[in-house]
């Protein structure tokens, strides 16, 4: 790779991290839809403030329902529309109410209105507005130009007799050091297994050794693949791998993981989580998933948290820097994919000069309808298990004694996702500290 490599400047990839409307990468990346908040924190109409790509903006949900998202601040004085009320159509400013639609109009100023309705002021004031869509659970936000793409209908939105939850986290540093994780198979080997060997006290034995990777593009993404030792290129995780998502994804199969531009100085990460229920447990509607905020530093030391795979990933982001400064990386063989996807992103960025969309836009409603990709267990999610099978296997069973992913789960969603699974606490023992998150699933 460092062969490969002294063709690229430095600062070469310095386009790739900026995101702010200005930008290259912001208006490409503004091409897509984001996820920005799981549906279910609107249980109850309200508001919540969102910042995305160096954008403050206001995400509502009506009392009739809809959603909107808009400036954070009001286009009369400023105020902070965050505690704005939100009425039967529209929010309204704390400070003198004025009342927006999702589309950006004014649709009351209450002292205006009255005291000089012929003026109509209200016609001509306009807010920043974006659409916002609801599909997986979650809540998507698109700040490019019209015409907008579709929300990809992922196939996993619709796998059926799953127990799904969606966990946010603030990540402080730029998000494509974290998507670039994205496609870095060879960490798994020491960030989870072998460091969570070390964190448990123990000095060995480290996870079996990757010998090989390799990397391939297709229509949504990017494959990533891998034989350890103690595998051969018969296994899935060589044969199918597990996949980027384009733009902003890891998606292994049980969850994906998006990477969401707060700043250029700070990401949400939004896991979505599918849980597949035993057999004995079909048909199994879930009606609500569950949103939670997961935490990344400890209060009382002030150190990030290390106990929980993702908790693991995001230690390994925050400490890259801010913003990782990639003129002082050398590059090896194992980080090809890495290079493939920057690579990719400014090729993209020639697209949309020539006017032409980037990679894994979907605009057409044929082709948007549970879109298939890669996953190398598909039967395991597909078919299931039975309940036996379940607890028999250790990395199944694993799974049940605690959300093993992020620390912070709430009470009502561990109860919540036992009551799914058909599980009490009490059959269960209590989560062990050692794990291989590479472990083989039951077949
Ligand atoms: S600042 Fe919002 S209505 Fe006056
Ligand atoms: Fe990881």
């Amino acid at each position: 790779m460092p062969d490969d490599t002294k063709l690229e400047p430095h600062g070469r990839w310095d386009v790739l991290t900026a995101t702010g409307a200005g930008t290259p990468m912001g208006q490409l990346l503004r091409r897509y839809w984001w996820p920005i908040a799981g549906a279910s924190e609107f249980d109850r109409p309200g508001t919540k403030p969102v910042r995305l790509m160096g954008e403050d903006l206001v995400l509502y949900k009506d009392l009739g329902g809809a959603y909107g998202l808009l400036d954070r601040h009001c286009r009369h004085r400023r105020a902070d529309l965050s505690y704005g009320y939100v009425e039967e159509c529209g929010l309204r400013c704390n400070y003198h109410g004025w009342l927006y639609d999702e589309a950006g109009r004014c649709l009351a100023q209450p002292y205006e209105d009255v005291a000089h309705p012929e003026a109509r002021l209200k016609d001509e004031i306009r807010i920043k507005a974006y659409p916002v869509a609801e599909l997986g659970g979650l809540l998507w936000a698109y700040l490019g130009p019209q015409p907008a793409p579709l929300v990809p209908d992922w196939e996993f939105f619709s796998w059926p007799n799953g127990f799904r939850q969606i966990v946010l986290a603030e990540i402080p540093c730029n998000w494509f050091q974290c998507q670039e994780n994205s496609i870095d198979p060879v960490h798994f080997e020491w960030t989870h297994s072998n460091w969570s060997v070390r964190l448990a006290g123990a000095t060995g034995p480290y996870t079996p050794q990757h010998v090989k990777v390799d990397f391939s593009e297709f229509e949504y993404g990017f494959q990533y693949k891998r034989i350890r030792t103690d595998t051969t290129a018969e296994d899935r995780l060589w044969t199918v791998g597990r996949v980027c998502l384009w733009p902003n994804a890891l998606f292994t199969g049980n969850h994906i993981e998006f990477r969401v531009p707060v700043d250029d100085e700070n990401t949400l990460s939004v896991m979505w989580h599918f849980s597949r229920v035993p057999r004995e447990r079909e048909p199994y509607v879930q009606n609500r998933i569950p949103t939670w905020q997961g935490p990344i530093a400890d209060p009382q030391t002030g150190r990030w948290i290390t106990s929980h795979v993702m908790n693991q990933d995001f230690v390994t982001w925050v400490g890259q820097g801010r913003v990782a400064d990639r003129s002082q990386e050398y590059l090896a063989p194992s980080d090809r994919g890495i290079v493939m996807i920057r690579r990719r992103f400014l090729t993209d960025l020639e697209a949309i000069r020539d006017g032409r969309d980037p990679k894994a836009v979907v605009r057409d409603p044929e082709v948007n309808r549970a879109i298939a990709l890669p996953v190398a267990e598909r039967k395991n999610f597909i078919e299931g298990f039975n309940r036996a099978d379940i607890m028999r296997d250790p990395f199944s069973r694993r799974n049940l004694q605690g959300y093993i992913f992020q620390i912070g789960q709430p009470a009502e969603v561990r109860e919540a996702f036992l009551a799914a699974m058909g599980f009490s606490e009490a059959e269960l023992e209590p989560e062990p500290r050692l794990f291989d998150p590479l472990a083989p699933a039951p077949r």
